[in-house]
């Protein structure tokens, strides 16, 4: 059978491109059949877009294949593109030929009414052909060529920075280990592992972040933007935490944290703007179903300015706030999501970009300020999410930077000599952040659940698929 002749719906329902009588051919899959003594319908989807296109076949007796086409089969189907005749769809298909391509067991899962989020995490092997699941993939994709065009065209270069790293940028100690080392007879040397035995030679983990390459890189090329996955073993179950996730990272040269502030504004605006824009299909849809108020949220984002607050200011706010929360608010401690939440959605209503936090609770790279006890650190806080960007302006500046590592307790300094060095040789004032792809994706769409944002997604005790 030949494939290549086919129209893809999406090129009838959104493009508008498909005059009607025309002869088209459809390859899909069945989201339902109905046959009926005179006439049969067959609704199908090919992922090209959201919507559906129906198939109706008169004297359905003569196409007796009908009978096995079930819900979730692969089909054929040939006709006449005709103006619909009932509500909903702008067309429909004069169906003049059908053949039952690949058959669906009557076992399958995804039948015409709506699933958990629970039921359909068990079945992800299936759920990218269920309406929302089609939508979130493909908005995924459409955001992704946005991030891209939006740096390249700001002169930016994207790097690949490695996947498989020896460092712990965050410093949290959240790595997952790499290693082909026999765990049934580890090699010990002076009664410690010899991981000098092992594949590199060295310890070796799943990064967390590409910002120290990207730095590198940055400095040698201006700006630069690594987009790629990121691994955490932290044990949190929470609806925003995901093992493996996808972050933006922006680097750039001859940049302060005001111009980090600015960047990350206009790019966020940017990202939801082209949601706005260039994804309506997705977006009514997400707009019916998951979030009445995403249109008009990311619609008021765009156009209101970024609240900038101080931590120092933020913790005054939280501490008089007279609202009981379960986690302390107190000068040098971490915020909780619960009082980034507050902060957003209840006194600015709005994106609060919280800068210059305490220098005891950011990490090792962060450019000391001349008070001594804060860091350039920046955390762009929005509604719902919370945190979806952590950045800041890195520390220059070889000597400060070193006695901030040996504070920390970094013991292998040598080991980040290469790091160090780009401070020896011509040091440049530079800043950058990392946004969480699917925090993005979450905010956007307003699914609540990281989980149901990444096709495949990987928290502690799911590996699966
Ligand atoms: O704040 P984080 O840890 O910052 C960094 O990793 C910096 N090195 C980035 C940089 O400056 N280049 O992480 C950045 C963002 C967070 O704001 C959040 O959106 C996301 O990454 N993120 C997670 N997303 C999903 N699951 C997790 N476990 C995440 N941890 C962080
Ligand atoms: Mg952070």
């Amino acid at each position: 059978m030949d494939y290549k002749i086919r129209t893809r719906i999406a090129r009838i329902l959104i493009d508008d491109k498909v005059p009607v009588d025309t002869e088209v051919v459809i390859l899909g899959m069945v989201r339902t059949a109905r046959t009926g003594k005179n006439v049969a319908f067959v609704e199908i989807n090919d992922g090209s877009c959201m919507g559906n296109i129906q198939a109706v076949f008169v004297e359905p007796q003569r196409h007796p294949i009908l009978e096995k086409i079930l819900t979730g089969a692969s089909v054929r189907v040939k006709g006449r593109l005709i103006a619909s005749q009932g509500k909903g769809q702008k067309y429909e298909i004069a169906g003049e030929a059908i053949d039952l391509i690949g058959e669906a067991d009557p076992t399958f899962p995804l039948q015409k009414k709506r699933h958990s989020y629970e039921f359909l995490r068990e079945i992800a092997h299936l759920r990218a052909r269920t309406n929302t699941f089609g939508a979130v993939t493909r908005i995924r994709s459409k955001l992704a060529f946005c991030v891209h065009r939006y740096f390249q065209e700001r002169g930016f270069y994207c790097v690949h920075t490695p996947i498989i790293s020896a460092s712990d940028c965050e410093g949290a100690g959240d790595l997952f280990r790499v290693s082909t080392l026999d765990f049934e007879n580890i090699p010990v040397k002076e009664g410690k592992i010899d991981w000098d035995a092992d594949f590199f030679g060295s310890e070796a983990y799943l990064t967390v972040s590409g910002q120290l390459e990207a730095e590198l890189l940055a400095v040698a090329l201006g700006d630069v933007y690594n987009f790629s996955p990121t691994f955490r073993a932290e044990n949190s179950n929470t609806a925003r935490h995901a093992s493996e996730f996808w972050m933006i990272e922006p680097e750039m040269a001859w940049a302060e944290l005001d111009d980090n502030m600015d960047l990350a504004e206009d790019f966020l605006k940017n990202l939801f703007t082209f949601a706005l824009e260039e994804c309506p299909d997705e977006m009514n849809f997400f707009g019916k179903w998951i979030d009445k108020e995403a249109r008009q949220t990311l619609e008021g984002v765009c156009e209101a300015d970024f609240e900038r607050l101080p931590y120092t200011e933020a913790v005054k706010i939280l501490e008089s706030a007279g609202e009981k929360f379960e986690f302390e608010v107190r000068w040098g401690a971490d915020l909780q999501s619960e009082h980034e939440r507050y902060l957003t959605e209840k006194v600015f209503k709005k994106p609060v970009i919280v800068f210059d936090y305490p220098e005891e609770i950011k990490p090792f790279y962060m450019r000391v300020n001349d008070d001594g006890k804060t860091v350039r650190a920046m955390d762009v806080l929005v509604p719902r999410v919370g945190e979806i960007i952590g950045g800041s302006q890195r520390e220059e500046r070889h000597d400060v930077l070193v006695e901030r590592m040996k504070q920390k307790g970094m013991k292998d300094l040598d080991g980040m000599q290469w790091y160090l060095d780009i401070r020896k040789y011509g040091t440049v004032p530079h800043s950058g952040f990392g946004l969480g792809f699917e925090r993005a994706i979450m905010y956007i769409t307003g699914m609540a659940n990281i989980r149901d944002v990444a096709s495949f997604p990987r928290v502690p005790r799911w590996a699966k698929f």
